[in-house]
């Protein structure tokens, strides 16, 4: 018998690989299992599917109400990631943002045309063109249009959903090195305005309950909060640094 010993090859994952090749994956996963679960319910109630989750009575309400309670959600992962990096220390954080920035734009959209068509499509009580026809079309574009225009929290919950819009378009590299850091970093925060509109259009569409809306208040508050402090304090710091410098210039002069 040789007695050689045999030592498997050993190829060292680097951090980064095991965050984009392992974590990136199960996150993007995670991300994507709400969506399939609500598949999942609507095949059902179409009767493709003998099981699956029953979302109840009126089904599409259920999946309007979770798709927006996905959409806040993401948007709470989104603004907690600076934090997570900053408290933890783990640079790689920032790496999630862009994929669960998206998610929160995916759910928000579906979110919308869902309300679309179990909402406002179902409002159109006939069809003289018939179903398919740019009459239809025309009518179901003016109940979305005038639902947005006449309810306020319908107005705030779209216009938190537009100004996700620049957001998604412009978040990839390309995009970053097109518009310069400093600009792309401007245009973004604007997901600070979606988040605080989310909140409004949340706590004005429930009628009595209000701990649900009120605990997401709370979230996106402490979130925004701690930028604020992080943004006085850098000024302090800057400030603190330059009164320095220049007492060093004075002295050598
Ligand atoms: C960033 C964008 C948005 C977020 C974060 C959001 C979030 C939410 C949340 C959390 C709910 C309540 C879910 C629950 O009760 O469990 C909800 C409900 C709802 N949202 Fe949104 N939403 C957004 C955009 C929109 C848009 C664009 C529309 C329509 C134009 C819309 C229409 C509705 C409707 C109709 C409901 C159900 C109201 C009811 O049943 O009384 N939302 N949304």
């Amino acid at each position: 018998m040789c007695g050689k010993a045999f030592a498997l090859p050993v190829y060292p994952v680097t951090r980064a690989k095991f965050e984009r090749s392992v974590l990136k994956p199960i996150v993007f996963i995670l991300s994507l299992a709400p969506a399939a679960y609500l598949v999942w319910a609507l095949l059902l109630m179409l009767g493709v599917t003998t099981s699956g989750p029953d979302l109840g009575a009126d089904p599409l309400k259920a999946i309007t109400h979770e798709t927006g309670d996905w959409t806040i959600r993401f948007i709470c992962l989104t603004l907690a990631i600076t934090p997570l990096r900053k408290f933890t220390k783990w640079n790689g954080a920032i790496k999630f943002r862009r994929m669960i920035g998206l998610f929160a734009f995916f759910y928000g959209t579906l979110h919308f045309l869902i309300y679309a068509v179990a909402d406002r499509f179902a409002s159109l009580v006939d069809f003289p063109q018939g179903i398919v026809s740019w009459d239809t079309a025309h009518r179901w574009l003016l109940a979305v249009w005038d639902d947005i225009a006449k309810r306020p929290y319908i107005t705030i919950g779209f216009t938190a959903l537009v100004l996700m819009l620049p957001l998604a378009i412009t978040s990839t590299t390309g995009w970053i090195r097109r518009m310069g850091g400093k600009r792309w970093n401007t245009l973004h925060k604007l997901v600070y305005v979606t988040a605080v509109l989310a909140v409004i259009h949340y706590w004005w569409l429930v009628k009595a309950d209000i701990r649900s809306p009120l605990m997401y208040a709370v979230i996106v508050a402490v979130l925004l909060g701690l930028r604020v402090i992080w943004a006085v304090d850098k000024s302090r710091t800057a400030s603190g640094r330059a009164v320095a410098v220049s007492r060093v210039v004075q002295r050598a002069e």
